[in-house]
């Protein structure tokens, strides 16, 4: 095994409250121990670009706090061919860097892992996404964050939903996993979410006006995770327009907010954590895993485990929410 002295940091795919406080970690734990520090510019675009700068301790100064990825990102498409993971890996030898740590969601792990087989070079993911989406881990950098910045927005839309005693749909991100929807529902209090793990089988938006839309109750706040199948919050609200006009509905989609603003303590300790770790699995000889937080212990999950899109929700959440919304 090649004795690491140099790696190489990236962010790729969605920006992600915590992304700073994990690239100062990585940095400032690996200066450490006697390595130096690439940061990478633009995720994999950069990586293929050859935009690297060195990062020193003071580089990563006044960082932990700020929200986005000071690296900034890219949904790399080139990165998903061969011929431009070819060249991701030229600029790394190029630069003499021997390990690389990638901060992203699951996209973006998903192409460490192509590039891991590829070219004999330890990769290790760090979970970086708002969605909460990867296996293996309880929590992802930004997720926390995002958390709370929508249920902040629920609060206030509450405010004019009672007002007026309309029914509000509030779409939130979340790709193609709910639990920004239904920790963000039971956290402010909403009376239903629709999220794609719920049971196919039966129609959410139906069992919310007959189960959850109590007589009492003349305000509603239904978040829908967004989605590209069921068309999201607008679907929903022309469907009940049509099939229960008596309602005042409204749509309101949070989109991008839900992913900026100054990270939350949990999500900078997170990032703290993780950011470490990277360091101490590379210095044990890891290579190709994602580095998680499992009942509040650190771990290391084999990146092909944690990118399988079957993070389950627990049915607890789910009967938590239909209770406590009576
Ligand atoms: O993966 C993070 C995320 O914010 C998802 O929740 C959302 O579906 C997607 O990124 C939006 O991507 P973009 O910023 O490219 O529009």
């Amino acid at each position: 095994m090649k004795e690491i002295k140099t790696i190489g940091v990236l962010t790729s795919g969605g920006d992600a409250p915590g992304m700073n406080a994990a690239i100062r970690a990585i940095t400032r734990s690996a200066i450490y121990v006697g390595w130096r520090v690439f940061g990478i510019y633009r995720g994999y675009e950069g990586l293929i670009a050859g935009d690297f700068k060195e990062l020193t301790t003071e580089s990563v100064s006044n960082t932990i706090q700020k929200g986005g990825t000071f690296l900034k990102t890219a949904r790399s498409k080139e990165f998903m061919t061969p011929e431009g993971r070819a060249k991701a890996f030229a600029s790394l030898q190029r630069f003499g860097v021997d390990a690389l740590i990638v901060i992203g969601g699951n996209g973006s792990l998903a192409g460490a892992q192509d590039f891991a087989r590829e070219y004999d070079i330890p990769v290790v993911g760090l979970p970086g996404t708002i969605d909460n989406d990867l296996y293996g881990t309880d929590s992802t950098i930004g997720y926390d964050t995002a958390l709370n910045t929508i249920v902040d927005c629920v609060d206030k839309i509450r405010d004019t939903a009672t007002s007026h005693d309309r029914i509000f749909f509030i779409e939130v991100m979340g790709r193609d996993a709910g639990f920004l929807a239904q920790n963000s529902a039971i956290a402010a209090g909403a009376e239903a979410a629709i999220i794609p793990e719920d049971r196919k089988d039966i129609d959410q938006l139906e069992q919310f006006i007959s189960h959850g839309r109590r007589k009492s109750k003349n305000s509603s706040i239904v978040i829908v995770s967004e989605s590209k199948k069921d068309g999201g919050a607008m679907h929903y609200a022309e469907r009940v327009k049509k099939e229960y006009p008596e309602y005042d509905v409204r749509v309101t989609i949070l989109g991008h907010l839900q992913r900026g603003g100054s990270p939350s303590a949990y999500d900078r300790i997170l990032a703290s954590r993780l950011g470490y770790a990277s360091i101490e699995a590379l210095q044990e000889g890891q290579r190709n895993i994602m580095i998680g937080i499992d009942d509040d212990h650190v771990v290391y999950v084999p990146i092909d485990r944690a990118i399988k899109k079957d993070k389950p929700i627990d049915k607890e959440l789910i009967d938590v929410l239909a209770v406590l919304s009576i």
